[in-house]
């Protein structure tokens, strides 16, 4: 029995988490395993009202759950980073999901905006840092609003965080056994203390996985060649602020915000895993967006939870809906409402597996 945190948040979180849970209540029945859900208000909402954004007593229940699943925290209302820091930031510190796991992969019928791109060249993960880097908040200001103020905020990346992350990386490319390459992303030409730290590190682990190749980046230049070479990359590993800034594009050359989901991912505690994009506060309500990243989320989260047949037959079905039904991921243009495309992979999760797919 899975007991399993549920924070639908604001804006679409909450559209899209409700589809995401019919797959898992579909993929339970076809796959047989037994789960609990406990639902959480947390979001903008809920301090709008009372001021809270994650009490102490709702942490330490998230603690003792097997798994939590995330629609999108931000509201139009609420000044930015008070909820992202107290909700989204504190639970992936606290939960300690030094991983946040981002695969970039094209299903065939998806639209990529790379020309001459196929699903053959897009599948890669990005393993992105996620307590550390320019998130932990340090820093601060001095003489704040008189023309001699002085804002300071820096970057921490520890050795053991570092390192964590990089052998995360390495095992996951043996794991995924296919191009067996991890590169690493930096900018080790400006940052020099960061990342000769990030690269040092790198070169050691790499020493242990002599049958991985490794490769170097430089932020900037990825952006590039992640447009111009997807086919290049295995698995990427790279610090926090980096990594929140590839994936979005990782995200875009994958079909979009529609289908791209992430794990925050403790390997030894409870992870968290949510759709890549935010609240979407202009389509609330609307029944238009694409419930997929959510429910990508979700197989990531069965996967994670070791339901590998679930996962699968999700996978297969979301698979399914891109190539045979759905118009375009974009908002309000499916051809379908955020509900009908959660039935469609409901659907396909009991029809079942179909040869030759994927
Ligand atoms: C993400 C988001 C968050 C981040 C924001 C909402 C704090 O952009 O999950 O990528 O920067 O990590
Ligand atoms: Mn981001």
């Amino acid at each position: 029995m899975y007991r399993i945190a549920v924070i639908p948040g604001d804006g679409t979180g909450p559209e899209v988490v409700a589809e995401g849970l019919k797959v898992l209540k579909a993929a339970s029945e076809k796959y047989h395993f037994k789960y609990q859900l406990e639902h959480y208000d947390l979001g903008g909402e809920r301090y709008l009202r009372t001021g809270e954004t994650l009490p102490d007593s709702v942490l330490d229940e998230l603690r003792r759950m097997d798994a939590i699943y995330l629609g999108a925290i931000g509201h139009p209302e609420v000044k930015p980073g008070i909820l992202e820091k107290g909700i989204l930031l504190r639970i992936r510190f606290e939960l300690d999901q030094y991983i946040n796991l981002r695969p970039v992969k094209l299903y065939p019928g998806v639209e990529t905006p790379l020309k001459d791109k196929g699903p053959e060249d897009i599948d890669f993960v990005v393993v992105r840092e996620n307590t550390e880097g320019a998130y932990t908040g340090a820093g601060g200001v001095f003489k704040k609003g008189t023309p001699d103020e002085i804002a300071i905020q820096e970057a921490i990346h520890t050795r053991k965080g570092v390192e964590r992350c990089i052998r995360f990386a390495f095992d996951l490319s043996r794991k995924r056994n296919k191009e067996k390459k991890v590169t690493l992303c930096g900018k080790t030409n400006v940052l020099t203390y960061a990342f000769d730290l990030w690269e040092r590190t790198f070169k050691e682990v790499g020493k242990e996985y002599e049958d991985i190749e490794t490769d170097y980046a430089h932020v900037d230049a990825i952006c590039m060649w992640m447009v111009k070479n997807p086919e290049w990359f295995d698995v990427i590993v790279t610090d926090n602020m980096f990594g929140d800034i590839i994936t979005d594009l990782g995200a875009i050359i994958q079909g979009g915000l529609g289908i791209a989901a992430g794990g925050n991912i403790n390997p030894n505690g409870v992870s968290m895993f949510e759709p890549i994009g935010g609240s979407a506060p202009k389509y609330t309500g609307k029944g238009v967006v694409s419930p997929l990243a959510a429910i990508s989320a979700l197989q990531m989260m069965l996967d994670h939870l070791g339901e590998r047949e679930a996962a699968r037959g999700v996978e297969e079905a979301i698979m399914k809906v891109v190539s045979r039904d759905v118009k375009s991921l974009s908002a309000g243009k499916m051809g379908y409402s955020t509900s009908e495309v959660g039935d469609l992979v409901v659907r396909y999760i009991h029809e079942g597996y179909t040869r030759g797919l994927g």
